[in-house]
């Protein structure tokens, strides 16, 4: 990989220099005030996110997660999407930028960004912690302040993400901004929170996307209606998320990772190679098996029990995550398995 390319390390490192002059004392007390709003009503008339130290806490405390599940939602693009490099992009709501530094790090000549929010304290902390990235791409990026709803018009652009924006926009706004990615962009990542509800918007948004004409890259083998019945699971994965000493102070604890939830929908204008299954669930790893939950391309969810007996395919299943292809590119084509 190019030293250049930003990481999550090198993420953490421009977080912590950033925040350093930040007191510990400020620090949680406007985490504190940030999860009550975030808990309240949203979407607000007015920013959330009102000053440095709002905007501050919210990068220490959000955006190491948020940056993790872009990244594998931009992982999955990728490998749907192999020859594909987009020339610009757009990060719509997006904040202090952590959608644009996952985009940054997952293609050698990155894209030219433009982030929009209408915060404008988190543009400045944004361009900041790019700055300090040393990576070119996100020195290269352009701030700008923009309000999403009815009267957001976007530039045409090659990717946009709209990452944990959805479910601060009323009904309304959420519908004209996921019409006007589809408009503006020839691939769609969008991506929120892996609850019940986050899960709900983003099936809502894959239908808008496919009605305007895309078809869906990832997670999803197919861009049929999703098998998952309303109102009894929710499709969603997990991403890995190395937690700083900052990190850990401002959000409490100990550990040294977190698992952040996420759903998310990647599509397309062009043509790519979806996977032929997903592994939905965390394996579950038995003596001699292992079992996968999988939403497949043609037999919609179901499971599938590897065993030893399947020789190469058995010890690729005990390497396969949640989220990951299945079967691996790498294994023996075993039919139905
Ligand atoms: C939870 S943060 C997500 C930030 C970033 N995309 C990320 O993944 O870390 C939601 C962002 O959406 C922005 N936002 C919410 N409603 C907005 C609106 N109506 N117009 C513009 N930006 C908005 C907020 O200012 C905030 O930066």
């Amino acid at each position: 990989m190019n030293a250049t390319l930003p990481t999550a390390e090198s993420l953490r490192t421009a977080l912590a220099a950033l925040l350093d002059g930040l007191p510990p004392r400020q620090a949680t007390q406007a985490v504190d005030r940030l999860i009550a709003s975030y808990r309240g009503t949203t979407p607000t008339d007015a920013p959330v996110l009102r000053d440095r130290s709002d905007v501050a806490a919210y990068a220490a405390y959000r955006m190491p997660a948020t940056f993790e599940a872009v990244r594998a939602g931009l992982d999955a693009l990728r490998e749907a999407a192999p020859h594909w490099t987009p020339a610009t992009h757009t990060d719509i709501g997006g904040g202090t930028g952590a959608a644009s530094w996952a985009v940054a790090g997952a293609w050698e000549d990155g894209p030219r960004t433009t982030v929009l929010d209408w915060a404008e304290p988190a543009l400045t902390l944004g361009r900041e912690l790019a700055e300090a990235s040393g990576a070119p791409a996100l020195r290269a990026v352009t701030w700008q302040r923009a309000r999403i709803g009815t009267a957001l018009e976007l530039a045409p652009t090659d990717l946009a993400t709209v990452s944990y924006v959805l479910k601060e926009l009323t009904p309304g706004d959420r519908a004209a901004l996921v019409d006007a990615t589809a408009a503006a962009a020839q691939a769609v990542v969008i991506v929120e929170p892996g609850t019940p509800d986050g899960y709900a918007r983003i099936i809502e948004a894959r239908d808008r996307l496919i009605a305007a004409g895309l078809s869906v890259a990832a997670p999803c083998p197919h861009s049929a209606a999703c098998p998952i019945e309303p109102g009894t699971d929710w499709c969603h994965f997990s991403a890995r998320v190395s937690r700083s000493s900052l990190h850990r102070q401002v959000k409490g604890g100990s550990l040294s990772h977190e698992d952040e939830k996420f759903s998310y929908v990647a599509a397309t204008r062009f043509p790519t190679g979806p996977v032929r299954a997903r592994v939905t669930r965390k394996p579950q790893l038995r003596k001699g098996q292992v079992l996968l939950e999988l939403c497949t391309r043609d037999e919609g969810l179901r499971r599938a029990t590897v065993t030893k007996r399947h020789g190469e395919l058995y010890r690729a299943a005990r390497d396969t995550a949640w989220g990951d292809p299945w079967p691996p590119h790498t294994a023996p084509d075993q039919g139905s398995l």
